[in-house]
């Protein structure tokens, strides 16, 4: 499997458009213009390639561990993680994991810790993180409208 995680560029624009997740799954990221919507100096759009095929894309928020009380104060966080709909079930979230901290040390070098939060009705996302050497802090995040968060982290610097 050839997956490459890269920064979201021009060259990837057109297909990250079609990119999608089912209805169900829309209260977990969203809609990709949603996520498009929250681009900004500080949170940044990456892409997950199979091949020459865009199939997911995720967000990193340099802003995180000013945001949330459980994060540390330099951490970053990763929000907006999905596989497009028609790509699920295939085994790339998790072979994304495995290559993630390698992707934040050269990309976020000067940081050292990630945090996310994943909905307690959303074993499979929950699945992968650990995949990827996360690991669950045992704290709920109650502050998301689609219900409680296990609040997850990745040291990998
Ligand atoms: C959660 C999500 C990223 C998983 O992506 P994926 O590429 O389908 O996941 P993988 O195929 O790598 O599987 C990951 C784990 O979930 C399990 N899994 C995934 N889909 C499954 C299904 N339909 N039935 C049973 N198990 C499933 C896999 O067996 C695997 O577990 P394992 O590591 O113990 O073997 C994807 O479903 C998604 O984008 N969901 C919508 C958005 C979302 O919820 N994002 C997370 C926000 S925190």
């Amino acid at each position: 499997m050839n997956l490459t995680i890269q920064p979201l560029a021009k060259a990837h624009y057109a297909q990250l458009c079609e990119l999608a997740v089912s209805e169900e799954q829309q209260q977990y990221v969203g809609t990709m213009e949603g996520l498009l919507a929250c681009v900004s100096m500080d949170v940044h759009p990456h892409v997950i390639c199979v091949n020459d095929q865009v199939i997911g894309f995720f967000l990193i928020d340099t802003f995180y561990g000013i945001k949330y009380d459980f994060a540390l104060d330099n951490a970053i966080g990763l929000r907006g993680f999905f596989i497009d709909q028609r790509y699920q079930g295939q085994g790339y979230a998790r072979a994304t994991m495995v290559q993630f901290g390698t992707y934040l040390k050269s990309y976020y070098s000067h940081r050292e810790n990630i945090y996310l939060t994943v909905n307690c009705r959303n074993p499979f996302a929950r699945q992968s993180y650990l995949a990827g050497g996360f690991i669950d802090t045992g704290e709920l995040y109650l502050g998301g409208a689609a219900g409680p968060q296990h609040v997850m982290k990745l040291s990998y610097a």
